[in-house]
């Protein structure tokens, strides 16, 4: 079983879409079981929330559901709870890093750090871009998945 926490900054937007579109691709190639898949927030802003309305409806478009999750903030406790901690700019790696005293085990990665395209996933809760958000996050979690699964 291979445990992982996708992390943003505010938990409603990127990294729940991370998690789902991550538990979606899994179940699709057969693999669901060998993965737990969460999500966190580095800020407690939105502690409590659920997915923010434009993500639950790109998620909802691709028949993803994600009710019932709500918004919190990453602890110092996760990061021995998971094998991968996956962050979605390369601040959010920082803020991850001072939450958890630092990342001994290597376990924190970029998401597109996975692709051959590695760059930041720009905050759709600025931009109002979810097409963007999606087809990043999409491609973020395929190459992840990818890997993972071809290890084995
Ligand atoms: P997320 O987007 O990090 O993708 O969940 C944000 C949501 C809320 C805030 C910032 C980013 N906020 O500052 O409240």
């Amino acid at each position: 079983m291979t445990r992982i926490l996708f992390v943003c900054l505010g938990n409603i937007c990127r990294s729940p879409m991370a998690e789902f579109i991550f538990k979606d691709l899994a179940a699709k190639a057969g693999r669901g079981a060998e993965f737990e898949a969460a999500s966190a927030g580095t800020s407690s802003e939105e502690y409590g929330n659920p997915v923010y309305p434009p993500a639950r409806r790109k998620l909802a478009e691709h028949d993803i559901a994600c009710a019932g999750k709500t918004a919190r903030q990453l602890t110092r406790a996760d990061y021995d709870r998971y094998d991968l901690l996956i962050g979605m700019e390369s601040r959010h790696l920082a803020a991850m890093r001072r939450i958890c005293g630092g990342d001994p085990a290597g376990k924190m990665h970029r998401l597109l750090d996975y692709t051959a395209r590695p760059a930041d996933i720009a905050d759709p809760w600025y931009t109002g871009d979810f097409d963007a958000a999606w087809n990043d996050i999409e491609s973020g979690c395929r190459a992840l998945l990818g890997q993972l699964t071809a290890r084995r």
